[in-house]
């Protein structure tokens, strides 16, 4: 019970890393808002949650809207009382291309669910977690915030941008009892890469390069990020904030 009484929102926690998330708090005693654009894979999670005996109610988000962030922190106090953690995880792949093809319409979009997004949950976030004296922050940027990929601009630059505001985040309120940190996913098994578009034959090509890229010779399970999430949100984690922890099979090594 490492979350005893805490209340923790997770973003995109209708599927992946955002749902192993939701699941493993919920196990470790936490009140979980499970907020995501899809209902149904929301309301999914929160029936799993559920059915292993956790508490778990579903917020529909869109994370680029500022009133959607807002109303999930609500939901989140008016029917648990408060907020302690919020993991702003909800992220998309987006277009992939050499720049020059990237659509302006296509840039906004990678950059408004990746960066903007983390951006209002954690505007958000913070005034609540003042009031009951601090809170932790937990984005999910990614390796590719580190080494770029080939054709992967719009995704790679967010990322790094979440690193970069993350550690502002850490900065700004550490002396507030507020701790920020990220997590760097490597190739991870979830549904994020076949939302990937190209055809099956594009995302098996794409999966074996990804995977030989990873020293330890297999992708990620999203429970494998939980963990190390719910190390972050943990009180066990007092001294930890402005880090960027890498769950990546050592793909940062190579
Ligand atoms: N899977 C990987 O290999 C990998 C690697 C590195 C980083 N990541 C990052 O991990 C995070 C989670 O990815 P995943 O693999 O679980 O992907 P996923 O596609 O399985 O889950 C993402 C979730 O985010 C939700 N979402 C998308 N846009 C949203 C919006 N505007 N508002 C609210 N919710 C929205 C989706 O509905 C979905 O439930 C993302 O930020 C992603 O960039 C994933």
């Amino acid at each position: 019970m490492r979350l005893k009484d805490k209340v923790a929102i997770i973003t995109g926690s209708g599927s992946g890393l955002g749902r192993a998330s939701a699941l493993l708090f919920a196990k470790e005693g936490a009140k979980v808002v499970v907020a995501d654009i899809v209902p149904v894979d929301g309301e999914e999670t929160v029936r799993r949650i559920r059915g292993n005996g956790g508490d778990a109610v579903f917020a529909q988000v869109d994370v680029t809207k500022g009133a959607d962030c807002e109303n999930m922190v609500k939901v989140a106090v008016e029917k648990y009382g408060k907020l302690d953690i919020m993991f702003n995880n909800a992220g998309i792949l987006g277009a992939a291309g050499p720049i020059a093809r990237i659509t302006e319409e296509q840039w906004n979009q990678v950059i408004s669910v990746n960066l903007t997004g983390v951006f209002l949950g954690t505007k958000y976030a913070i005034p609540e977690m003042l009031q009951r004296g601090g809170g932790a922050i937990i984005n999910t940027a990614s390796v590719g915030g580190i080494i770029p990929t080939r054709f992967g601009a719009p995704y790679c630059t967010t990322k790094a941008a979440v690193i970069q505001l993350t550690k502002a985040t850490a900065l700004d309120y550490a002396a507030r009892n507020i701790r920020a940190n990220c997590i760097l996913p490597g190739v991870m098994e979830t549904p994020f890469l076949s939302k990937m578009g190209g055809g099956p034959d594009r995302i098996e090509q794409y999966r074996q390069i990804a995977l030989r890229s990873e020293p330890i010779g297999r992708f990620g399970q999203p429970e494998e990020v939980a963990q190390v999430a719910l190390f972050l949100a943990s009180d066990e984690a007092s001294f930890v904030t402005g880090s960027a922890v890498a769950v990546d099979g050592g793909m940062l090594l190579v």
